[in-house]
């Protein structure tokens, strides 16, 4: 596996395969990697001749009093992660290549960046916009693979390809998920073990809202009943709990066509999201 650190270096391997005729697969990532982002790397290499990961643990998607700093950080094992499931390069830019010190632009996406962790963590989205922005021209990939755990910045990603004309196809895949059903995750190593027994209650919820809501169910109540349950058992605050429309993310009562039941809660300091199909 190759590594680059800038993007000059990424860009000159990417060239290179394209003019083979090879197409490349982008899997944008934070580090701290598990199988979650293995299963991305996967499915961009079934989907193109070459996957190429990124890892970047960017500021710009974390609010003040956010975890950046706690962010774990593991390179070497990272690394060697990335080259057991195949991946053909990795690119790790350091934040003053991403952000020199004039940089003065920012990516806003309205409407599906709003509601949900838009409204609590103000400033995210146009934080994940403009660093995806960023990579996704660098590397000028064929399509690109981010995770259906973050549902709502799949869609706002899915957005800003689309309204910026930026030739890359996007894909979803799917959550992966521990034996017990907790989404996988790079913060679920901040759980305590009680936190970690409590915390597959999450999935448990959702997964009996969706099934109520696809049975005729109102969402306003049924989320309500998710959060009373939650928090009885021992969350300690819930940022929302709301079924969206699957595409746009409006919100909907009754679930007549695609839609997704999303969700966010924290245990002790430790902010959980999830989300679900009902269909
Ligand atoms: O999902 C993530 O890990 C990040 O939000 C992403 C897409 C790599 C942008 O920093």
């Amino acid at each position: 596996m190759q590594v680059a650190r800038t993007p000059a270096d990424l860009r000159a391997v990417i060239a290179g395969w394209q003019r083979q005729g090879q197409s490349v697969g982008l899997v944008p990532t934070m580090g701290a990697l598990h199988e979650g982002h293995l299963s991305l790397v996967t499915l961009a290499k079934q989907k193109a001749d070459r996957a190429v990961a990124t890892i970047f643990v960017n500021p710009a998607q974390f609010g003040p009093n956010e975890d950046f700093q706690r962010y774990p950080r593991q390179e070497d094992a990272d690394l060697a992660l990335l080259e057991s499931a195949g991946c053909d390069l990795a690119y790790l830019p350091g934040v003053e290549v991403m952000y020199p010190k004039d940089f003065a632009t920012s990516i806003t996406v309205a409407g599906v960046s709003q509601g949900l962790c838009g409204d609590c963590r103000p400033g995210h989205f146009a934080g994940v916009a403009t660093v995806v922005t960023k990579l996704l021209l660098q590397a000028l990939p064929d399509l690109a693979v981010f995770g259906e755990k973050d549902y709502q910045q799949l869609q706002v990603i899915k957005r800003l390809v689309a309204d910026l004309d930026i030739p890359v196809r996007i894909l979803g895949a799917p959550t992966l998920r521990e034996a017990d059903g907790l989404a996988k995750s790079s913060r679920n190593a901040y759980l305590t073990p009680e936190e970690r027994r409590l915390a597959p209650l999450l999935f448990r919820q959702l997964s009996q809202a969706a099934q109520r809501i696809h049975d005729g169910a109102g969402a306003t109540e049924t989320c309500r009943d998710v959060i009373r349950a939650l928090l009885a058992a021992g969350f300690d605050k819930a940022d929302y709990v709301e079924v969206r429309d699957a595409a746009t993310l409006a919100a909907i009562e009754h679930a007549k066509g695609p839609a997704r039941i999303l969700a966010a809660l924290w245990l002790g300091r430790t902010r959980l999201i999830d989300n679900l199909p009902i269909d």
